[in-house]
């Protein structure tokens, strides 16, 4: 895929030539905002040229790459499609650990759950870097069908209504100042396209950097429950948890120190109750547990992760009920 979209975009930029036939949904079309992502974007998002086929997000042109991260964040178990695209000719600078996106980067991450066999798109995400360097957020919101979708005001947070499969299912599209509050409280503000997240995925993206990637990092810590312990704190919790002094940065959860910093560790927060983070063998008075999974009485045990979960990942608070009860 990404040696097609390096060909296609080469060929186009050096020869002016259509990348042929079977490419109908190539090129980013002529006027859209893509075609100028400097711009603010349009109220409608058939106008920023991403999706060829309304609420379809495959349908998208040659120079957005997907891609997935390893760990990805649970939200409220939505199914997600991710793109990134970049400005014609440019790449990543990946010459140093934190990577520079050039301005007019852009990454798109669209929100849906299924419904009748189709995947219904609720909401799409987007991220993209000005001129000036800053990043901008701003939320695209489908129609009940996901056959188009308006910018949303972002000033407050907005809760929709979704069908699907499984019945009503509430979903909160969040504010900008969270929006802020878990991309800026990382030293790099796209948190799922980086070196670790990205993983063995890289070597199909490598017509997107500057440069060769080194290898990425992996979690490997002797035994596969604690490897997937790990990977749940990189998904859900290392975006603010990264010992950084971002807007809501907090104690290290990254994987190379995260037992340390929590096995019969006490909790410090006064924003949390007093308590031990995790007690071996007891997740029920962890409160590493009770604020991952609610299951507890105390008020002073806030969410964890605070934003962003309207229906918990039953999956996971049963892999961290089961990996302390183990310890
Ligand atoms: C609860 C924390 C949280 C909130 C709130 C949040 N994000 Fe994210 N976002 C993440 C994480 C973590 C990732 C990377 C993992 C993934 O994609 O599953 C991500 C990924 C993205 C991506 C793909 C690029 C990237 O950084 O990896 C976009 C685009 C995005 N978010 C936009 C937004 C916008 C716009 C808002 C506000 C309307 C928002 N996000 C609110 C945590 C959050
Ligand atoms: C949106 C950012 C954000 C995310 C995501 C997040 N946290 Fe937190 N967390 C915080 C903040 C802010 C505090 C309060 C820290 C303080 O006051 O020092 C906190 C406090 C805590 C505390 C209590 C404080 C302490 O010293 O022990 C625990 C435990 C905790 N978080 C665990 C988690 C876990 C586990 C995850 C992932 C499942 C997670 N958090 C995800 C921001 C976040």
């Amino acid at each position: 895929m990404a040696h097609r979209c390096a060909l296609a975009a080469l060929c186009g930029a050096l020869l002016g030539c259509s990348p042929g036939v079977e490419d109908d949904v190539g090129q980013i079309p002529p006027g859209s905002w893509l075609a100028d992502p400097l711009q603010p974007l349009p109220d409608d998002f058939d106008d920023v040229g991403l999706y060829a086929e309304p609420g379809d997000p495959t349908s998208v042109p040659d120079r957005a790459v997907p891609y997935e991260p390893r760990w990805p964040l649970w939200s409220s178990g939505s199914e997600k499609h991710r793109h990134l695209v970049l400005p014609e000719g440019a790449v990543v600078d990946n010459s140093s650990e934190h990577w520079q996106f050039p301005p007019g980067t852009v990454f798109f991450k669209t929100f849906g759950y299924p419904r009748d066999g189709r995947f219904i798109p609720v909401e799409t995400r987007v991220m993209h870097v000005e001129e000036d360097g800053g990043w901008g957020y701003e939320d695209y919101a489908w129609d009940a069908e996901g056959r188009s979708a308006q910018k949303l005001d972002i000033t407050f947070s907005t809760e929709v209504t979704v069908q699907t499969d499984d019945g009503p299912l509430a979903h909160t599209i969040p504010a900008r100042l969270e929006c802020r509050e878990c991309h800026e409280s990382a030293p790099v503000f796209a948190l799922g396209f980086e070196s670790f997240q990205l993983g063995p995925a890289m070597d199909d993206l490598e017509a997107s950097f500057s440069q060769p990637n080194a290898p990425a990092g992996d979690i490997d810590a002797g035994d596969p429950t604690t490897d997937a312990v790990l990977g749940l704190f990189v998904g859900q919790c290392t975006h603010c948890h990264n010992g950084s002094d971002g807007p809501a940065s907090a104690f290290d959860l990254r994987p190379d120190v995260a037992l340390a910093n929590v096995i019969d560790v006490e909790t410090e927060s006064s924003a949390m109750a007093a308590g031990v983070r995790i007690i071996p063998g007891d997740p029920a008075g962890s409160i590493i547990f009770q604020a991952f999974s609610g299951e507890t009485e105390d008020p002073e045990v806030g969410d964890m992760p605070p934003l962003g979960i309207d229906r918990r990942d039953a999956e996971a608070v049963e892999l961290l009920r089961g990996w302390i009860a183990g310890l």
